[in-house]
């Protein structure tokens, strides 16, 4: 018995296909460890009192350190951009936009009880990239106005250091959490924009967990049930389909 199913496993038709170039492989990896590393160290910073981190001191360095762990997040981020413009087809940002249109074919091969086969990722999967990509240019882009609002970090931290100071003072003489030479009023001015940065930064993260979590369980499925070689895909760039790809012309 076991014998025939591998025989006949044998005899399916698997042909491999070069997918996900080598920019867009490690863009994915480095951008999930920096995730992960981002995602703890703003735990830390939102949960300090909770485990006994207290002090300015501790407070300023772990928004230093996550700030410059983001800096990288966001270098990756947009050279993946940049990539999605310039690279290889499947780098494509237009690989990443939903198809809506795929849904009402993928579902009845489904619902038939067939595995649809995908070159890149199946409509379910692109509608959970393109929700994750919308998040985290959410996040880079708050988490830029945060750091300069909060701690005048480059690139917004010098005009904001500039704008707050007291006339004959020097912004780059501004420390954060501090007052001396800031002009209160000024402050007040930014104080909505600085929070609304924040707000939007936090709950952009929340759902960005949720996401992470239904794509890497949406993965998990497809993998073990429609499609075998989607992880290995992501790690070699070879991707064995067993029948024609829904999502190109062959
Ligand atoms: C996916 C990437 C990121 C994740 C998961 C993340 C996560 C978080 C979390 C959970 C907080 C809440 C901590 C708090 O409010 O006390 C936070 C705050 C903050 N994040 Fe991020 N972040 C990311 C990217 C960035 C980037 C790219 C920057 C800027 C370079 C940045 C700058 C900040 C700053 C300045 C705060 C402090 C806000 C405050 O204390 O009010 N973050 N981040």
């Amino acid at each position: 018995m076991g014998e025939t199913m591998s025989h006949e496993a044998f005899n399916q038709e698997v042909k491999v296909y070069k997918v996900w170039d080598k920019p867009t492989r490690l863009f994915h990896w480095i951008n999930l460890g920096l995730v992960m590393v981002l995602i703890f160290i703003g735990m830390l910073m939102l949960f300090k009192g909770d485990i006994g981190i207290s002090g300015l001191e501790a407070k300023i360095g772990l928004k230093k350190l996550h700030v410059w762990v983001g800096y990288l997040f966001a270098i990756n981020l947009t050279i993946r951009l940049i990539w999605g413009v310039i690279g290889s087809h499947s780098a494509r940002l237009s690989q990443l936009l939903p198809d809506l249109k795929g849904f009402s074919g993928y579902k009845a091969k489904l619902a038939k009880g067939e595995s649809p086969q995908y070159l890149h990722h199946n409509p379910m999967g692109r509608l959970a990239i393109f929700a994750m990509m919308l998040l985290l240019v959410t996040i880079m882009l708050t988490g830029l106005v945060r750091a300069g609002t909060d701690i005048y970090y480059p690139p917004f931290g010098g005009a904001v250091s500039e704008y707050i100071a007291q006339p004959g003072v020097e912004g780059a003489s501004i420390k954060p959490y501090d007052d001396t030479g800031v002009d209160a009023q000024k402050v007040a001015v930014l104080k909505p924009y600085k929070s609304l940065a924040g707000e939007v930064h936090v709950y952009s993260v929340y759902l960005l967990i949720l996401m992470i979590v239904l794509h890497v369980a949406g993965v998990i499925v497809a993998e073990i049930k429609h499609q075998p070689g989607l992880v290995s895909a992501m790690i070699s760039g070879n991707k064995p389909l067993t029948g024609p790809a829904e999502d190109e012309k062959q």
